[in-house]
């Protein structure tokens, strides 16, 4: 059989992940620090919140290429909550927002086009793209205390066959959102070489600290560059299950209406949003809060617990972030990071993502998921700086 090149010829799994399978073949309890799950980290969901999802409306199908306009009305008025303004008429559901990069690159490019995409980032950002035929091409992210994009790397990055820049803001997993004028820059850099933005704005609404993400840029007020701002219910809701996300699609009008034109032929191809969540949407979305205040607390109260914690072993720095649900610890190189994590989990019971997964230029760097109840947090980063503090000892 000849399969297609778009899938990756190495399939076989990596030293952690068979790490991570022998203890739990071993039934070795394994304190999780990759949990990025809400559903599976403790938070209180009102029982009765995906009642509307069995309304008797859904019975009936009614196919719509951008969803029901009053699932997108409900969107439109979440966007002016924040303070933002974006037409139901230029929202177009998605079941996921790797649904909606999968929809954009088929909107943008063909096959062998470049899109641009941060460094380190998502790491989904490679089967993405690869399955759409399309070549991602990275540009830096520099630390100096904070995190910064390198508008140089970005330049570098461009070619004739790029198609559009990604952005993800706050990314995931620096915490660091895109500012005003590092959006101002690359608005120009995209506007004059016909190129649109596609900004991940999933994490908008979780700061880690009041204010933090004021001075983030507003991606749906851009007049100048054709630009897809994404979100969805998985995070802002924390509801990764019930499968609803969406693009807003911003920008000089003639643009805009040329992308819905062509996105309209796209999603009425697939027609992947289900009924019964386009009618629970407006519910959903007035309902949020309710889960979306519980992660907010936890994420920013986790990250206090990282900065503290790590500030008592002096190999260890806690970077800078500042929205988000991760956190990156920097960590002495006594051994490579792949050593590092696969001896935590042997030895330390506790999983963490190493940098590496999400192309961080150098070692050594652990990635953590804030979700986990606070107190399970607490014992797996005092496994993790125990490990790296007996590790040192060896090194004296
Ligand atoms: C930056 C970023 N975008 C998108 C997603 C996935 O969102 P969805 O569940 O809507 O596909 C994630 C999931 O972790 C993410 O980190």
């Amino acid at each position: 059989m000849t399969f297609s090149a778009r899938l990756p010829a190495e399939r076989s799994s990596n030293r952690l992940t068979r790490a991570v399978q022998q203890a739990r073949a071993d039934a070795r309890p394994l304190i999780d620090l990759t949990e990025s799950n809400p559903t599976r980290a403790g938070f209180e969901y009102p029982s009765d919140l995906l009642a509307p999802l069995a309304g008797d409306q859904s019975l009936v199908y009614e196919p719509c290429a951008f969803g029901r306009l009053e699932a997108r009305r409900a969107i439109s008025h979440d966007y002016a909550r924040r303070g933002l303004s974006v037409a139901a008429e230029r929202i177009v559901l998605t079941a996921s927002t790797s649904e909606a990069y999968s929809v954009l690159f088929k909107l943008l490019a063909d096959a062998g086009d470049e899109v641009i995409v941060p460094r380190p980032s998502y790491p989904l950002f490679d089967h993405l793209t690869r399955l759409d035929l399309v070549t991602a091409r990275p540009y830096d992210l520099e630390y100096h205390g904070s995190w910064s994009i390198d508008i140089g790397s970005v330049e570098r990055a461009l070619t004739p066959r790029t198609r559009a820049l990604l952005i993800v803001s706050p990314n995931n997993p620096t915490g660091s959102f895109v500012t005003a004028p590092e959006l101002d820059r690359l608005a120009v850099l995209c506007a004059d070489s016909g190129i649109a933005i596609i900004a991940d704005e999933v994490f908008g609404e979780y700061e880690l600290r009041a204010g933090a993400g004021a001075g983030a840029g507003r991606t749906v007020d851009r007049r100048d560059v054709l630009t897809f701002s994404l979100g969805g219910l998985s995070k802002s809701a924390g509801l990764p299950q019930v499968k609803l996300a969406w693009i807003a699609a911003c920008g000089p009008d003639t643009a805009v209406f040329e992308a819905l034109e062509r996105l309209e032929i796209i999603c009425d191809t697939y027609l992947s949003v289900s009924t019964p969540i386009q009618l629970a949407a407006p519910q959903l979305l007035e309902r949020a809060p309710a889960v979306r205040s519980q992660i907010q607390a936890r994420v920013a109260a986790n990250h206090r617990q990282l900065v503290e914690r790590a500030a008592m072993m002096p190999a260890c720095d806690v970077l800078r972030a500042d929205g988000g649900w991760y956190g990156v610890l920097q960590v002495p190189s006594f051994s490579s990071e792949e050593e590092l994590v696969v001896a935590l989990v042997t030895k330390a019971g506790v999983l963490a993502h190493p940098g590496f997964f999400f192309d961080f230029p150098r070692e050594s760097y652990l990635v953590v998921s804030l979700l986990p109840p606070c107190d399970i947090f607490a014992e797996g980063l005092d496994r993790v700086l125990r490990h790296l503090h007996s590790t040192a000892g060896g090194h004296d």
